[in-house]
């Protein structure tokens, strides 16, 4: 299978992408942007054929040469953060001599961008090429940071084993037979079950919920790896904002990129859910993140 990955060396994701894929045995053609933009008709082509505005290809312009920027224009108004901006990586500073100069449009495409005869995707996280591969691995495969590389696979809301495992982190499960959301369990690549989660979506909101690491994962980057899944999905399915609400967890999500946000503050979607609305006690806080296009 003919795969390419445009990718930077000094990008960890993109590293990631390209190890997952050697992982399935397969070894792609790689691409530098930095070093050999794709023109102009090329990056079109992209876009059309990864279903997203050029735009959102693209590293911002004032951002190039010094780095992925880390403020974007109207957000700090809203309170809210941007995903893993401190990941984004693709620092131009190491870009070595006779690199494309950075006007050139293609020289600032974001990676690792994935061609494969299933389609073209941004991998961020870079799970997500694991869409584009004719097979998932089968074996167990860890990130640089040690954290195991993860597949999702749908569940439903009314699956007994996820109602168990909330009970036992003491997460809600009152609401989950009425629940509109898609829920996912995580599995290492060889199959052991690491956790799940989901999400509710309303339109541009999303109501992260029911994340659970189970106790032997915690503390490796399961958690977080699910938290960038979930949220590269609800923005796949149209949310430009995430929500959760949390009674411990609050210092994980800050981490990630959510800020708290007062409840009243919350679009009505969100204040609306039965966990808002009722089984979150009072105490539980709120936190929101806009999600990255
Ligand atoms: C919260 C939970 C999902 C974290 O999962 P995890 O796999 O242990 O988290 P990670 O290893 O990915 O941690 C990512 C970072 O968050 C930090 N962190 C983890 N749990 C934290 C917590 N409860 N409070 C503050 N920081 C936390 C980690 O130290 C790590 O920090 P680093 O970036 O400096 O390395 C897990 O503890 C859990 O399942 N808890 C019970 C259910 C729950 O409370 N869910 C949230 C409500 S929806």
């Amino acid at each position: 299978m003919d795969l390419i990955v445009y990718h930077a060396a000094d990008d960890a994701e993109s590293r990631a992408a390209l190890a997952l894929i050697r992982h399935a045995g397969l070894e792609p053609h790689v691409i530098a942007p930095a070093r050999s933009p794709p023109a102009p008709v090329l990056l079109d082509e992209l876009a059309r054929r990864a279903r997203r505005p050029l735009a959102t290809l693209l590293r911002a312009a004032e951002t190039r040469g010094a780095g992925e920027g880390l403020a974007t224009k109207g957000l700090a108004t809203k309170g809210l953060a941007t995903e893993g901006l401190a990941t984004e990586g693709l620092a131009t500073a190491g870009r070595p001599a006779g690199a494309a100069p950075a006007e050139e449009p293609g020289a600032g495409l974001r990676t690792p961008l994935v061609v494969s005869p299933l389609g073209v995707k941004l991998c961020r996280p870079a799970e997500r090429v694991l869409d584009l591969l004719p097979v998932v691995p089968a074996t167990d495969l860890d990130r640089e940071d040690g954290a195991p590389f993860l597949r999702e696979e749908q569940v439903a809301a009314t699956e007994p084993r996820l109602a168990k495992a909330l009970r036992e982190a003491g997460l809600p499960t009152q609401d989950l037979r009425a629940s509109p959301g898609r829920f996912f369990a995580f599995r290492t690549l060889g199959g052991r079950l690491v956790g799940y989660g989901g999400y509710e979506a309303f339109g541009p909101e999303a109501l992260l919920r029911s994340v659970l690491v189970r106790p032997e994962f915690r503390g490796r980057g399961a958690g977080r790896a699910m938290v960038r899944l979930l949220t590269g999905r609800a923005g796949e399915d149209g949310a430009e904002r995430a929500w959760l609400l949390t009674q411990d967890a609050a210092g994980f999500f800050e981490r990630l990129g959510f800020a708290p946000v007062a409840r009243e503050a919350a679009p009505a979607a969100i204040r609306q859910t039965p966990q808002a609305a009722s089984l979150c006690p009072a105490s539980a806080r709120l936190l929101g993140r806009i999600l990255q296009a």
